[in-house]
């Protein structure tokens, strides 16, 4: 089974502050997989490592075998992967088409239309509202908007951070789905989440990270039913 990304000993942070202190952990292709650990553990650094936002110390970061550590975010979009911020995700002052414009500005302009298209259809019900300000649209709508425009670079790689966060119920639920559904059509899946029971129940394997380390692995139908996981990690047993 190809690994997609393979991670072993990665020391990361930001600057001089280190915060990721040896995380190892896997993704095959064609899984999704969810990472969980409380507020201010690191997963946030640990994706931004992954993408090249945060500051990369060492250990090995491969993608479908290949070395990339350190490498650019511009570098690792063309090669395939795509990342989904946690906050500001969305320009609030531009179009909903204009945002998805940005996630695509190295195309040429027929090819970004048809992704724009393609988009809009996989991903969101915002195909009437093309031409409002992504200032107008719910919190729910937003998450849409900020994953459609990472799709514009046709990832085969989706890095999303806490999509579920701050969301209604019903939103959270349509999100996760939608995000099965991108899995459905090949691309291979990791989140971090502080909130993590849905996408934990879509998941194939978890991670669970605490003080920037990896501190428990499995099957995701496991971490979910396990009664002292639920405790600590998950906010209450679920039943
Ligand atoms: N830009 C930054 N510079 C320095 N420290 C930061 C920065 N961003 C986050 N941190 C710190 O890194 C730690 C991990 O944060 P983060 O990765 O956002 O955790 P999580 O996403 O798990 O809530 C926290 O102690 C946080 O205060
Ligand atoms: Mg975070």
């Amino acid at each position: 089974m190809t690994r997609v990304l393979d991670v072993k000993g990665l020391e990361g942070g930001y600057g001089s502050v280190q915060i990721l202190y040896g995380i190892d952990m896997h993704v095959n292709e064609g899984e999704f997989v969810t990472i969980i650990g409380p507020n201010g553990c690191g997963k946030s650094t640990f994706i931004k490592t992954i993408f090249g936002i945060a500051s990369y110390y060492t250990g090995d970061v491969e993608y479908r075998g290949q070395d990339i550590s350190g490498w650019r975010t511009d570098q690792l979009v063309n090669h395939g992967i795509a990342y989904v911020p946690q906050v500001d995700n969305v320009f609030p002052s531009l179009s909903v088409k204009e945002n998805l414009q940005m996630g695509g500005n190295t195309l040429s302009n027929s090819v970004l239309n048809e992704r724009i298209e393609r988009s809009i259809d996989m991903f969101t019900d915002l195909r009437s509202r093309e031409y409002d300000l992504a200032a107008s649209l719910s919190g729910g709508e937003r998450q849409m908007l900020a994953i459609s425009r990472a799709l514009i670079s046709d990832p085969k790689f989706l890095l999303l951070d806490e999509p579920t966060a701050a969301l209604s119920p019903l939103y959270q639920q349509q999100i996760i789905e939608r995000i099965d559904s991108l899995r459905e059509g090949g691309i291979t899946i990791l989140i971090v989440e502080q909130n993590a029971r849905l996408s934990l129940a879509r998941s194939d394997r978890g991670y669970i990270m605490a003080n920037g380390k990896i501190v428990h692995s499995g099957d995701a139908q496991n971490i979910l039913t396990d009664p002292e996981i639920g405790e600590y990690f998950l906010g209450s047993t679920g039943h």
